[in-house]
């Protein structure tokens, strides 16, 4: 049965979340662990089980699922059989939205045209390649062991299997000028891809390059200059043809990524696997927040005892739901449909910001508040996390 046939059917997306690594980049604080020995044949059947608990948990409402996202971590060290083992038991207890999207993030040193086929074969629809940089000076000041070239090739082999592919490219490393990220950029929006990630590299607490930028091993781009190479992102793109729909996400027409739009548009999600964040629908219409625990070793105990990983569960609410909201949903180019955002959140638009707030920054020509909408200009899109901190009511 379709949404026309039933008007209450829900879509939801799923997040899969795979937690190893061959090796740890020193920028990262995702929560990806590297281990030489681990029993991932009891791993599988932990997701297995964790997916079933999960189920059990979802009041009894229609629901089907619209996406599915394998991250990580380095889904592509996933042997392709425990790929199509999740999707088949995720097909068992929901239906698939005719228009499912299945996207998986690879690292371009594992992967071969076997292995890609083995995740097109389960079922995969969309690749993600973690290319971060078109240098291998570069790649090695991040870490990666993989060269430029074995990038091209990873993602030659991808966009002859998926028709959906996407890159990652981290920016604003120390020392790249704003001509060297142009041509990076230039080349790259060449490539056979219809969906690109820039990221501006962040120094994040926890990780090598928190303790190499303090002993000053490198200097990072100040935030001008930082600034300067966001909106050269943002015409390079789009002269290349690609739309930004989000601050670091950019599509060819038909190509954006409809499992990160759940997270903007505040859609229900569940989230499986270590360290996996979940917003479930709740039966007021609200949202359960699930968190999963993040060392595999403890999430799996979790999952061997109790059938699920949960290290916290718990009702958000109306004013969570509305600060989430507009923290992800400003995010998106087009902003937050006031409309929709009423109907996801059970919260009144008006009482979720500061009126003084947003007149004063649309004064400003940061912000443009209509009836509908509420959006950033091109002026107020580097400020984001600033303007949060302005006009958001609720703590
Ligand atoms: C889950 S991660 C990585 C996926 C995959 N394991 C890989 O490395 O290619 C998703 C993306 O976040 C970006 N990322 C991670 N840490 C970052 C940081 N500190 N600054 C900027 N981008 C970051 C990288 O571009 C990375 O590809
Ligand atoms: S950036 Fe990717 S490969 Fe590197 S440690 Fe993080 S998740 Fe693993």
């Amino acid at each position: 049965m379709n949404k026309k046939n039933n008007p209450l059917l829900q879509q939801i997306s799923i997040y899969i979340h795979w937690p190893f690594c061959l090796s740890k980049c020193p920028y990262c604080d995702f929560n990806s662990h590297v281990r030489t020995n681990f029993d991932y044949k009891k791993m599988i059947s932990a997701y297995i089980s964790e997916i079933h608990s999960i189920k059990n948990f979802i009041h009894d409402s229609p629901l089907e699922i619209g996406s599915i996202f394998f991250g990580g971590g380095t889904p592509s060290l996933m042997p392709p059989k425990f790929v199509e083992k999740i999707i088949s038991t995720l097909e068992r207890y929901w239906k698939f939205s005719d228009k499912l999207e299945i996207s998986l993030e690879a690292n371009p040193n594992s992967v071969d045209l076997v292995k890609f086929n083995g995740f097109k074969n389960a079922g995969v629809n969309r690749l993600s390649l973690g290319v971060q940089a078109l240098n291998d000076k570069d790649l090695k000041f991040l870490g990666r062991s993989h060269t430029c070239n074995e990038s091209l090739k990873a993602l030659d082999i991808a966009s002859k299997i998926f028709k959906k592919t996407s890159i990652d490219l981290i920016y604003g490393r120390p020392k790249q000028s704003t001509s060297d990220w142009e041509l990076e950029l230039s080349s790259a929006l060449k490539l056979p891809i219809n969906h690109i990630s820039l990221y501006q590299l962040t120094i994040e607490k926890g990780t090598q390059f928190f303790t190499d930028a303090r002993d000053k091993k490198f200097i990072m781009p100040n935030e001008n200059y930082q600034n300067t190479m966001f909106n050269i992102s943002n015409i390079i793109t789009e002269q290349a043809g690609f739309t930004s729909y989000e601050i670091s996400n950019y599509a060819r027409p038909n190509f954006t990524c409809k499992h990160n739009l759940t997270y903007w548009l505040y859609k229900p999600y569940i989230g499986i696997g270590p360290g996996a964040h979940g917003r479930m629908p709740a039966k007021d219409g609200g949202r359960v927040a699930t968190r999963m625990h993040s060392k595999p070793e403890t999430w799996l105990d979790a999952v061997c005892s109790n059938g699920h990983g949960i290290a916290q569960k718990s009702a958000i609410s109306a004013k969570e739901r509305a600060t989430e909201a507009l923290i992800l949903g400003l995010r998106l180019t087009e902003g937050i449909n006031k409309k929709h955002f009423e109907t996801n959140t059970g919260v009144k638009f008006n009482d979720a910001v500061i009126a003084s707030e947003i007149k004063r920054l649309e004064e400003k020509n940061y912000i443009v508040n209509s009836e509908q909408k509420l959006k950033l200009t091109k002026h107020g899109r580097p400020l984001l996390n600033s303007i949060l901190s302005h006009i958001v009511a609720y703590e």
